[in-house]
């Protein structure tokens, strides 16, 4: 056994343990959000080490039908996501756990800015047809809400992101199908609600799930 497929282990186990347990508290939260440049990916790299049992050393998934990529994700993003879980404002058994390991601020900005400097989440191209109907949509709407779902307006061409400043809409070009379509799902039912203004709330409950399983098949093939 190689040892960092032992410490992925080990960190598997705690958080399955925590889950089990129920309810777990953070000891102490975090506050706050994170501007460009404020974390050290230097750092960060030692202190991902934790994370890297899921979301993998270089930050591409471990098991891509679990644990999403966090490579090439905004750091910011990062950063108020593990937030939002650490809050409850977003909750997974699993990921709420972790989060609450995170105690001091600057450790999540190194660990965010580590993520941020990899290289970018690529995906595997799948099935062609629905990745076509899956990219109609991407780029120009569906019947129901028009060009207001068309993702490309917040998520950039090929769901690269608008701009690096711009931290506020996430990578989600290469992101994991099974991934990208729980987030959809979890969106249009309001499991998840952490979107600012609501933004992805009124997106996913004007998809239908066949337009949530295409779009997801296209992005995740980029
Ligand atoms: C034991 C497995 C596991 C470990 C270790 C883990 N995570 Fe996660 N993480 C998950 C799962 C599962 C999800 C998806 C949750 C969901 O479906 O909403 C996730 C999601 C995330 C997300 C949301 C990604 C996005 O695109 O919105 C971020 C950010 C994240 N994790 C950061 C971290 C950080 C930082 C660490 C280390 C402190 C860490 N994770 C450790 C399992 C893990
Ligand atoms: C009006 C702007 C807007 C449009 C249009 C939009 N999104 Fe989003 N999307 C957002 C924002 C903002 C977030 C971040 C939510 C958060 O901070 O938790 C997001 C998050 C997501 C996530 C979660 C990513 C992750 O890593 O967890 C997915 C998946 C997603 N969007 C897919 C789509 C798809 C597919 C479409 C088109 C059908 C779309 N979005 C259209 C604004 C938008």
């Amino acid at each position: 056994m190689t040892k960092r497929s032992g410490i992925g282990i080990v960190v598997l186990l705690i958080a399955l343990m925590m889950s089990v347990g129920g309810a777990y508290a953070a000891e102490k939260n975090i506050a706050g959000s994170m501007r460009d440049g404020e974390g050290d990916p230097v750092a960060g790299k030692e202190k991902a080490e934790m994370c890297g049992g899921c979301h993998g050393a270089e930050g591409m998934s471990i098991d891509p039908t679990t644990f999403p990529h966090l490579a090439g994700q905004y750091a910011g993003y990062i950063f108020k996501q593990t937030l939002d879980f650490q809050l409850g404002n977003r909750n997974d058994d699993t990921m709420s756990a972790m989060a609450g390991m995170v105690t001091e601020a600057q450790d999540l900005k190194d660990i965010s800015a580590y993520y941020a400097s990899l290289k970018m989440m690529k995906g595997t191209p799948g099935d062609a047809k629905l990745a076509k109907k899956g990219e109609k949509v991407y780029l120009s709407g569906n019947k129901k809400l028009g060009d207001f779902a068309a993702c490309i307006r917040c998520h950039g061409k090929q769901g690269k992101g608008l701009d690096k400043k711009n931290t506020l809409f996430p990578v989600i070009g290469g992101q994991t199908r099974d991934y990208l379509i729980k987030q959809l799902k979890d969106f249009k039912s309001g499991t998840r609600t952490n979107d600012p203004a609501s933004m992805m709330a009124m997106v996913a409950q004007g998809m239908t799930d066949e337009e949530i399983i295409a779009v997801s098949e296209y992005l995740s093939g980029l």
